[in-house]
């Protein structure tokens, strides 16, 4: 099983560089359509958007609709849950009944749960006891098969940049890994919102954070020739060994 992480691609279109958001989410998706073997699915790691209005989200979905496979999104710190939820409802795997955009997916060998880490008072994340709940819940939902876990907020302490809490509270932080760590079976944890790749660790849990597809949004040092080619991750899944993480650098605008 082969699934490609795509990030953080602010979608906007008043800023100067609002084609170039685009330009670079549509490269994003092109290239992995043209792969072989082609990834499983395409997870959205959030910030799909950068103002959370309708008509951002209508060019989100028109670009996601031409992806070969599919795809599931969360919400990050930008995106906003009712407008995010109109755009991708019609897809079918938003679960209505809770504010909270957190599903599992079941159809693939490893499950697939997004969870939401936003928070209603900051761009950092938040986790209350209703979502550690939610979550207790979707990870006992199904006990056979490994679980890779997506969310927009890292989890754990970012050594670069100028931030390594990217959580409200500690407290949150630390009842969201108790969560991800009890039954054993979480086997990664993939994140964005830095807008730099890192890694770390929830417990014995590796954690990826993906930089962000918007090239001119993107921080780190990157050479010259990098400057309009957006990065993503391929994370292919072996039963016997995990995850193996690959970054796949797309070619340039054009
Ligand atoms: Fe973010």
């Amino acid at each position: 099983m082969i699934i490609a992480q795509i990030s953080d691609t602010h979608i906007a279109l008043n800023t100067p560089d609002a084609a170039q958001r685009m330009r670079d989410f549509e490269l994003a998706i092109a290239d992995i359509n043209g792969l072989d073997p082609i990834p499983d699915v395409i997870v959205h790691t959030g910030d799909i958007v950068h103002s959370g209005n309708p008509d951002e989200y209508a060019r989100a979905q028109a670009i996601l609709a031409k992806a070969r496979p599919p795809v599931y999104v969360l919400a990050g710190n930008k995106d906003n849950r009712a407008n995010l939820r109109n755009a991708f409802a019609p897809c079918g795997y938003l679960a209505s009944g809770s504010d909270f955009i957190a599903y599992a997916i079941d159809r693939f060998p490893v499950r697939l749960i997004a969870l939401d880490t936003l928070s209603s008072r900051s761009n950092k994340g938040d986790f209350c006891s209703e979502r550690v709940r939610h979550l207790i819940d979707l990870v006992d939902a199904e006990t056979t098969k490994p679980i890779a876990v997506f969310m927009h907020h890292p989890p754990f302490e970012v050594t670069v940049g100028p931030e390594s809490l990217h959580f409200e509270t500690a407290n949150a932080m630390t009842e969201l890994r108790r969560a991800l760590q009890y039954s054993g079976r979480v086997i990664g944890v993939f994140s964005g919102h830095v807008h730099r790749a890192t890694a770390g660790h929830v417990g014995c849990i590796p954690a990826t954070v993906l930089a962000c597809i918007a090239t001119t949004l993107r921080k780190g040092k990157y050479p010259a020739s990098m400057k309009a080619r957006p990065v993503y991750h391929l994370y292919r899944f072996d039963p016997a060994w995990g995850f193996s993480t690959a970054a796949r650098i797309v070619a340039g605008s054009p």
